[in-house]
């Protein structure tokens, strides 16, 4: 069945305790934390110390998407903040070197994710399949919660999920940006095995609904 992870990107902040309590009756399968640092990004969202209080209200899942310019230096300190999952982009300029980048997370004791802008080809990902644990593919450009999803997003998660396939590895496949009761099935019929739904779930007026339906279950 496929996981469904709310971004909380477009939350309350004021009441951000009270979203994840919430989330923790809704049925999601983990939490997706968006790390911005307004230079990989143009915009900023919040940082290790924030993932480390969320750490202390859930059991869920802590799914971090990192945004940032450089990646490194943030290894430990979203391991030691308590994230399950740790995902960077192969945009980033501290992503040279991305297979140690990804081999680093690991060490870290937390499952390696790799992202692509929408404009980047499924190419990138040719040798590092066996490197990672969940590829994340951005289905808007990232920055922002609530933008429309990018269509062409489909035919690159078939061919990411195929090439998976035929090299016999099982990352997650993980689509984040636009998803929505619209459009979450032809997603999944694609090959996503993770959605990521920021404005859909957390904005709903019935989160745990809507996340039901995604699943599958209603
Ligand atoms: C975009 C972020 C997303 C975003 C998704 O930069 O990576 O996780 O919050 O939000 P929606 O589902 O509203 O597009
Ligand atoms: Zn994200």
């Amino acid at each position: 069945m496929v996981k469904i992870s709310p971004s909380i990107l477009t939350a309350d902040f004021c009441e951000i305790g009270n979203t994840i309590r919430m989330l923790n009756h809704s049925g999601a399968d983990w939490i997706h934390l968006d790390i911005m640092d307004n230079v990989f990004v143009p915009n900023m969202s919040f940082g290790q110390s924030t993932v480390r209080d969320i750490r202390k209200i859930t059991k869920l899942p802590l799914d971090v998407h990192l945004m940032v310019y450089d990646p490194t230096p943030y290894v430990t300190r979203f391991a030691e903040a308590g994230a399950d999952y740790l995902t960077v982009h192969v945009e980033s300029p501290g992503c040279t070197h991305l297979q140690r980048v990804l081999r680093s997370i690991r060490d870290a004791g937390m499952k390696a994710g790799v992202s692509l802008n929408p404009a980047t080809p499924h190419q990138a990902l040719e040798y590092i399949y066996e490197d990672a644990d969940l590829i994340l593919i951005m289905s808007v450009n990232p920055g922002f919660g609530g933008q429309k999803f990018l269509p062409q997003s489909l035919r690159k998660i078939e061919v990411i999920a195929n090439r998976a396939v035929q090299l016999g590895v099982a990352p997650e496949i993980q689509v984040d940006g636009g998803v929505n009761l619209e459009n979450f099935r032809s997603i999944v019929a694609a090959g996503a095995t993770v959605l990521v739904a920021g404005h859909a779930v957390v904005d709903a007026t019935d989160p745990a609904g809507v996340i039901r339906m995604m699943r599958g279950e209603a």
